[in-house]
């Protein structure tokens, strides 16, 4: 009988298990392809829980949002950064932060994002309310009109220059002389060109598979060069805080040898095998695939004495080595991945924040006499002439603003919370159901398969820039067969991996929003088609637009 799949039940109380034909790549390429249309079919199939070998790995997905909350408090059995540990590293190319060469590096990291929130938070956001004026400004309300007033531009390029900078001379100050950084531009593409393979990265593909991707990010790694951040000021005390640290733990400043050497991390014998076998080296020892392999691509640089030890398992000592090896890298590569935290999906979320109002320009007048009753009340006039600033207590008070901002983020994100089963033990979900994990297994939410749910939101593809309001305030309810939820919103993940720069998120995106609406008259040009998400990053954050779409503006006169 032909079948798509094959289903083995195993052991008691584990979930159906769904394996493709293709050993190790199991399920990956339908996940790969469109991750919500697959796991909501696999939910019609075999129910709220079930496990999928994607990737060699096995995964189990909690669908049912109302045990949520039981996955997401087992911290200690359930954990994140088991995982981070080992694909943030070989993604943004620094040492695994969990290493016994840097005992404390994790905690020390984790302690640095108290500087993103609390009273931190308040001279970051006024910060980013300068640096984005300074950018408007300069950009586009200095500029001279076009003829009739209006201008046209790509939103999703306006977006990303705008916020990219603002944001980058915020968390990473602005140079000596001048108030903007050269070659910015020339950063932002080479920035689009790395998170164009950001997926790729993260799904383990070796770099050197990915054309000009390991130098673009040697480029990008290489933008926070010691002697050229150390001539910046008026930066974040998040990055200056954690560069004392960094330093602290930075033992060889050889960038190269980190470069080299993580590159080896992600493949597993069956990777170095195949590079082994791929560049035909049959002179070297058949036998010893990872030696030869590592021989290979970057010369000897393991001392063969070590290898060649008969004492130990090849494997095992090529792994130490490695590991070994990757506790000497340079801070530089950690300030690259909070760039890339920082921007990665706080573009796409402008993005489709942006593009959701102007598309609905009722919510967009809402939102926008909402912002000028908030000024007024302060007692700010506002002239298009001058700048304009919002405090962090005025960007509390944008209800409207906030919701329809939330709004875009349940139509675009579609993050997925991973934990890595530290044990053998049976996960309780609820009062009748609990499953058997094993040690090494994946458990998963996806939210976003919540987030177009119909029961909890309804007519869940459409945009509704008040869904988040009730009776005035912050709406905060919602219902699951009867029972209220505890996460019905999830674009910034969940418990111990939640992302630590969400209140700085919303704010900058509220900020961005505000000098928009305040200072221009905003419009789709005529005939443009509504803009579809591309799922190729689906798992990874905020989705990018399948293609750009036309906008115009013009200075409001006010
Ligand atoms: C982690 C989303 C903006 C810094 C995360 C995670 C998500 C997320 C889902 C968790 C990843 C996981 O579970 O594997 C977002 C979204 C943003 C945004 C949707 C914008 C709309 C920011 C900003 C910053 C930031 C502006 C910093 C200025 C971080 C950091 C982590 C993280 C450092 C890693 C935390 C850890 O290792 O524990 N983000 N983020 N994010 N985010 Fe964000």
């Amino acid at each position: 009988m032909k079948t798509s799949c094959l289903i083995i039940l195993i052991r008691d109380g584990e979930p159906p298990l769904i394996k493709g034909w293709i050993p190790f790549i199991g399920k990956a390429l339908e996940f790969g392809r469109d991750a919500q249309k697959f796991l909501e079919e696999h939910k019609k199939k075999f129910g709220d829980i079930f496990t999928v070998q994607i990737a060699g790995k096995y995964m189990t997905f909690i669908m049912d949002p109302r045990l949520y909350p039981n996955v997401i408090k087992h911290g200690r059995q359930l954990d994140f950064h088991e995982f981070a540990n080992k694909v943030a590293p070989i993604t943004f190319g620094y040492p695994p932060v969990i290493n016994r060469k840097f005992p404390g590096l994790k905690e020390q990291i984790s302690r640095s994002f108290q500087f993103l929130q609390g009273d931190n938070l308040t001279s970051l956001t006024d910060s980013m309310m300068g640096n984005l004026m300074l950018v408007f400004r300069q950009d586009h309300l200095d500029e001279k009109p076009s003829r009739g007033g209006w201008k046209t531009s790509n939103m999703y390029d306006f977006c990303n220059s705008v916020m990219f900078e603002a944001t980058f001379l915020t968390i990473y100050g602005k140079p000596a002389s001048t108030s903007r950084h050269s070659g910015m531009a020339m950063l932002r593409e080479d920035f689009v060109r790395f998170d164009n393979m950001f997926p790729l990265l993260i799904a383990q593909i070796p770099i050197w598979l990915l054309g000009q991707t390991r130098t673009i990010r040697k480029k990008l790694i290489n933008y926070f060069l010691p002697h050229r951040m150390s001539c910046w000021s008026n930066g974040s005390k998040f990055i200056r805080w954690r560069s004392e640290l960094l330093q602290q733990y930075d033992t060889m400043r050889d960038v190269d040898r980190a470069e080299i050497n993580l590159s080896l991390v992600p493949m597993d014998y069956r990777n170095l095998k195949q590079v082994f076998i791929k560049e035909q080296a049959s002179s070297l020892p058949p036998h010893r695939p990872y030696a030869g392999a590592i021989d290979l691509l970057y010369g000897s640089t393991l001392p063969s004495s070590k290898l060649y030890n008969p004492s130990k398992p090849e494997k095992e000592v090529v792994e130490t080595y490695i590991v070994d090896s990757l506790a000497t890298g340079p801070p530089l590569a950690h300030h690259f991945a909070i760039l890339w935290a920082s921007v990665g999906n706080t573009v796409p979320a402008s993005f489709w924040a942006m593009y959701y109002l102007v598309s609905h320009p009722e919510a967009l007048e809402v939102v926008r006499q909402e912002i000028f009753d908030v000024l007024k009340l302060s007692g700010a006039e506002f002239s298009s002439n001058k700048d304009v600033k919002l405090s962090r207590e005025q960007l509390e008070k944008l209800l409207y603003l906030e919701s329809a901002i939330n709004e875009s983020l349940r139509l675009s994100s579609a993050s997925m919370n991973i934990r890595v089963a530290q044990e053998d033990f049976s996960l309780r979900l609820d009062s009748e159901r609990s499953v058997a994990v094993r040690r090494g297994d994946i458990i998963a939410l996806y939210p976003q398969s919540m987030h177009m749910d119909p029961e909890i939101y309804e007519e869940p593809e459409t945009f509704r820039f008040d869904r988040y309001i009730q009776d005035g305030r912050e709406k905060t309810d919602f219902y699951k067969e009867g029972q209220k939820l505890r996460y019905y919103h999830m674009p910034f993940g969940s418990g111990s991996s939640m992302c630590p720069g969400r209140y700085f998120a919303i704010n900058e995106i509220k900020q961005f929003l505000c000098l928009l609406l305040l200072y221009f008259d905003l419009q789709l040009e005529e005939g443009q088609p509504r803009v579809n998400v591309d799922y190729s990053r689906a798992g990874l954050g905020i989705l990018l637009p399948a293609s750009d779409v036309r906008f115009r503006y013009r200075l409001r006169r006010v």
